[in-house]
């Protein structure tokens, strides 16, 4: 059995949690590879909304799994909260339900320091100040603390260097300093709350994966990777399929079907190129209609045309073989839809409505025109169509592929 991986193929907030829940609930694994709390993965089920930041999108199936890999950072006073926000949604999530990998990188207070600091700068890059970029960056430099590293006896050594390492640069640069104090208290939090969840096992997978269903979720989006995105503008973690190898004990082997989601629009938080930006009226009704503000940040998303160029690229550099477009919903009845393609901006008529009828078995004429445009020019089929808010509102483009082939 192979099993698929869901990816964003924009800058993040595609919509991936709808097309992961659906997956998760014929799954009994949802594993996250990358990122960690800057994530926000909105999921609106019977009305009610729930946003997930660390913890994989599995969470509201009881009888589902779920798991942290390694190439992903947590911090643990934003898990906290998190699973107290889960818990009351009806859905704890104790011990075997949610493992987290012995090697994953701790968040710690000095790395949201680190991360203001640098953001407080004239190079901004628009973070979302969660402390990503430090923590991953404590980890190549080898001095980050790592989930394992909370049960072990050298554990206060490990922060002290940490905090001394960097505070040596945090006072160069006359900012205040992150005390070993504020750290530990963190340290000593993730002590009692990650012990249940611990994974220490290098190859769980190895097994599992020969029978059992799994769901790769990443977060972010492929125009985000640290590697083949918009650098400096990008997250500090890989994005691409590749990623949901190296970053969790995952068999190369098993990794099947790439879905690729993207919005028929686009946005973008943070600073960074924006070739379809639109700066205007026609932009702040978009926002406005998509709800398109941050559900980490709460910062309106700057909300542009689809670049279908972009769409392509994203397409070859993630080897995408499914798209799922997400929130037709939101242009419905626009005096016209545009898309950029091979360099111009293309017009195309709007659909105004959803659907063909009220059956709801075919879409609207206007509407399918435009897909078959967008996947003939993307380079992937367009599988499915994302048409509201909540979970239920999806349409599968004739027949539902079976992702596990
Ligand atoms: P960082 O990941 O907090 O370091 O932020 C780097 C860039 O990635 C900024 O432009 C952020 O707005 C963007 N970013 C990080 N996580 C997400 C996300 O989950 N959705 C959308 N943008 C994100
Ligand atoms: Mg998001």
């Amino acid at each position: 059995m192979k099993h698929p991986i869901v990816l964003g193929l924009q800058y993040g907030d595609e919509g991936k949690g709808k097309i992961t829940d659906s997956l998760a609930k014929q799954s009994e694994w949802v594993i996250r590879f990358n990122g960690g709390s800057n994530a926000g993965h909105t999921l609106w089920v019977n009305g009610k909304k729930l946003v997930t930041h660390s913890v994989p999108s599995g969470v509201l199936y009881s009888h589902v799994k779920n798991y942290i890999g390694a190439g992903c950072v947590l911090d643990p006073v934003s898990l906290k909260k998190e699973l107290a926000e889960i818990s009351q949604s009806g859905s704890a999530l104790k011990g075997e339900r949610l493992r987290i990998d012995s090697r994953a990188h701790l968040t710690l207070p000095i790395h949201i320091v680190l991360d203001a600091a640098r953001e407080s700068g004239s190079k901004s890059i628009g973070t979302t100040r969660k402390g990503i970029g430090p923590t991953y960056t404590t980890k190549m430099d080898r001095c980050g603390i790592r989930v394992g590293d909370l049960f072990e006896s050298g554990i206060q050594d490990k922060v002290r260097f940490l905090c001394d390492t960097y505070n040596a640069m945090i006072r160069a640069q006359d900012l205040s300093e992150s005390s070993f104090e504020d750290n530990w208290k963190v340290v000593e939090l993730a002590q009692e709350l990650l012990r249940e969840h611990v994974a220490s096992d290098p190859t769980p997978f190895y097994d599992i994966a020969k029978t059992h269903k799994c769901v790769l979720e990443g977060a972010q989006g492929v125009l985000l990777d640290l590697d083949h995105g918009t650098y400096p503008y990008v997250t500090s973690s890989n994005t691409l399929p590749s990623a949901a190898a190296a970053g969790t004990p995952f068999p190369l082997s098993r990794l099947g079907a790439v879905i690729g989601v993207a919005k028929v629009y686009m946005t973008r938080v943070g600073s960074g190129p924006f070739e379809t930006e639109l700066d205007n009226e026609d932009g702040e009704r978009i926002r406005a209609k998509g709800g398109e503000f941050g559900a980490t940040t709460g910062r309106p998303r700057r909300v542009g045309w689809l670049n279908i160029d972009e769409l392509r690229l994203a397409v070859r550099l993630s080897d995408c073989t499914h798209i799922v477009l997400t929130k037709a919903d939101i242009l419905t009845g626009e005096p016209v839809v545009k898309a950029l393609n091979k360099g111009s901006l293309k017009e195309f008529p709007c659909w105004k409505s959803i659907y063909k009828d009220d059956s709801r078995t075919a879409l609207s004429a206007e509407l399918e025109s435009y897909l078959s445009y967008v996947e003939t020019e993307a380079g992937a089929k367009i599988v499915g169509v994302g048409t509201g808010s909540d979970r239920a509102d999806f349409f599968w483009r004739g027949e539902t592929p079976d992702f596990w082939a």
